[in-house]
């Protein structure tokens, strides 16, 4: 089942534009999906039947709301992003070693790791076909943005180095392996719907901002959140020993009652699962999501500023509510 984004859309010829289009993006996802192999078929069309937001194509639908949006490079461009999204999950939650995704098995639980690995790849292939018939130029900026999103991930594995302020890094691992695609997916959607260049030089920086809130609200709900409404298993950040942002400003703001968080958080993982879950109790309390809170508001705050920048067509207001969501969702 598909959990749109919870989107009030008062233009109704804006709703029925974004309803239509994403119409045609399921459509061409499952198209995507087909493989030879069985198991790859099976594999492929796992999680897209399992549910998602479909965030990524929606910001590709309105952001071609600039220009034409009846421009049939838009709704490939916006399939094209979210499979590129979708093979992320695949090969992340083998890294993560994540059991549960969009609330059903993740695929490296269902099939094991090779099989999730491949079917990520598969899907990549296929986002790679899709693209090679919008052109060069959409080639290119998949590939720019793909090598960012690796550069953000094996940032993350290594972490952070001796030297680097953990913020630094923290918020470089999150421009780059969620913000790089999410600011893909707005400017896709201008550039294809033939907007201005000015529009496609404002509008891909807005969502890139839109991308590091989605990120840090993420994470926030890696902590606070349960799988019924996130459809993820919560803590697999502080489990792997991920310092996400609520875990730095823990440490970067413990007082003396705070010895035990900052002794279980200074482990290299948390796997036991006594530990992990006392982990998560003392850090839910913690002053330290308020923090991250504060942190995502700006950040959605930032990304406005951006959008009101942008003509004044019904969706840009859109775009407005789209930071309201960053900050307020709760899966
Ligand atoms: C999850 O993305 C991975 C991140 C980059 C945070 P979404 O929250 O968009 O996942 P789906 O597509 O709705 O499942
Ligand atoms: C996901 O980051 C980023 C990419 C898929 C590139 P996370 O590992 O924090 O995302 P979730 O929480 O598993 O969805
Ligand atoms: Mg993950
Ligand atoms: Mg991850």
């Amino acid at each position: 089942m598909i959990a749109a984004v919870p989107m009030e859309l008062t233009d109704a010829a804006l709703a029925a534009d974004v309803v239509d289009g994403l119409a045609h993006v399921e459509e061409g996802l499952r198209t995507a999906a087909k493989a030879q192999h069985p198991v790859l078929a099976e594999a492929a069309e796992h999680l897209m039947e399992a549910g998602g937001k479909r965030f990524r194509p929606t910001l590709v639908l309105l952001a071609g709301q600039f220009g034409d949006p009846r421009d049939p490079r838009i709704v490939p461009a916006a399939v094209a992003v979210e499979l590129t999204h979708l093979a992320t999950l695949y090969h992340d939650d083998v890294m993560d070693e994540a059991d549960v995704r969009r609330g059903s098995a993740s695929a490296n639980s269902r099939w094991g790791n090779t099989v999730a690995i491949l079917t990520g790849d598969y899907l990549f292939a296929r986002a790679s076909e899709i693209l090679a018939d919008l052109g060069a130029e959409a080639i290119r900026i998949q590939a720019e943005t793909f090598a960012r999103l690796v550069n953000g991930q094996i940032a993350e594995t290594v972490g952070c180095q001796p030297g680097e302020d953990p913020l630094n890094h923290y918020l470089g691992v999150v421009t780059e392996k969620t913000a790089s695609l999410i600011a893909t997916a707005g400017r896709f959607g201008a550039m294809f719907s033939g907007a201005p260049a000015s529009v496609i030089d404002r509008i891909t920086p807005a969502c890139a901002a839109i991308g590091v809130a989605f990120q840090l609200s993420d994470d926030i709900l890696d902590v606070a959140s349960e799988s019924a409404q996130s459809g993820k298993t919560p803590g697999t950040d502080l489990r792997e020993g991920v310092r996400s942002l609520p875990v730095l400003h823990a440490l970067r703001s413990a007082g003396p009652a705070d010895g035990r968080l900052v002794e279980l958080l200074s482990m290299p993982e948390l796997t036991d699962p006594v530990l992990h879950a006392e982990a998560l109790t003392l850090l839910r309390g913690h002053a330290a999501m308020e923090m991250a809170r504060a942190d995502t508001r700006q950040w959605a705050q930032q990304a406005r500023e951006l959008i009101l920048d942008l003509p004044d067509v019904p969706a840009r207001a859109a775009f407005e509510a789209m930071c309201e969501f960053v900050v307020e969702r709760t899966g």
